[in-house]
């Protein structure tokens, strides 16, 4: 592995960059580039036909045009669906994000867990396999939102338009209490875009839970990949790529997903 590895970090649109950010502080001299696929956003309205069909060949693409060193695929809608093929077809390792449920299920004390992520992630026999295999007891509702990873972007973008109730609707079905008083104590963010949303879900949330961001522990597999950073290396390089081919308006504004650095 080079001392400053190029990370390959992608997602349907700008909600990877919450797991961009951990990134960022675990090697902060990697070179990042972010890709954005946003000409095919939102990926939780596509079928998984569509998004092997998508994210295979562009995958090839970026590879060949960026020469990553390892890849991430910071997308639950997708990770569920096409991490065998792109590990198939590609020999560059790739690290994806799925549904936290293995240590949401281990913490909830009441064992009543919500999942929260698109609607094609909570489809996915992959979903249903991590219940099955690590629901350790857990009653586990299923929550497909449809708007919230479009309000995220919204949010980020500077909010004009994205109230509460927009928010609230999207996550009132996670908050499930039943006859014997036992709550929902846990809900799993199964959509990268959801953190950007954090403080307007704790916010808004009718009852207090925990939220399970699974960023901190995909960059720590990072590590676990392709190693520490010296202490004293040199601050990597970013770049923010949007499938579309549009740039963003203000690259500043997401500085801190990159360590502070404004992406080329
Ligand atoms: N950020 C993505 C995820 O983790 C998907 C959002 C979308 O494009 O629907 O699932």
């Amino acid at each position: 592995m080079p001392t400053r590895p190029t990370i390959l970090v992608f997602d349907s649109g700008l909600g990877g960059l919450t797991v961009q950010r951990e990134i960022a502080k675990a090697r902060p001299d990697a070179r990042c580039v972010y890709v954005a696929d946003d000409a095919f956003f939102p990926y939780g309205q596509h079928s998984e036909e569509a998004l092997i069909g998508r994210v295979v060949p562009l995958m090839g693409e970026l590879i060949a045009a960026h020469r990553p060193d390892l890849v991430v695929i910071a997308c639950n809608t997708a990770s569920t669906i096409v991490l065998s093929d792109l590990r198939a077809a590609y020999g560059v390792p790739f690290v994806g994000t799925v549904p936290a449920i293995k240590p949401a299920c281990a913490a909830s004390l009441t064992k009543r867990v919500s999942v929260l992520g698109t609607s094609g992630t909570v489809k996915r026999e992959y979903t249903q396999t991590l219940i099955r295999e690590f629901g350790g007891g857990c009653i586990v509702t299923l929550v497909g939102s449809a708007h919230l990873a479009s309000l995220a972007e919204g949010a980020l973008s500077g909010g004009s338009g994205v109230t509460d109730a927009d928010i609230f609707n999207e996550i009132a079905p996670c908050f499930v209490g039943d006859a014997t008083g036992a709550r929902t104590d846990t809900v799993v963010l199964a959509c990268t875009h959801y953190p950007l949303l954090l403080a307007e879900l704790t916010r808004l949330a009718p009852w207090p839970v925990t939220w399970i961001d699974p960023a901190p522990a995909i960059a720590r597999r990072v590590v676990g990949l392709i190693g520490s950073h010296q202490p004293d290396a040199l601050h990597g390089d970013a770049v923010l790529l949007y499938t579309s081919g549009k740039r963003h308006a203000w690259p500043e504004t997401l500085a801190p997903f990159f360590g502070g650095q404004v992406a080329a």
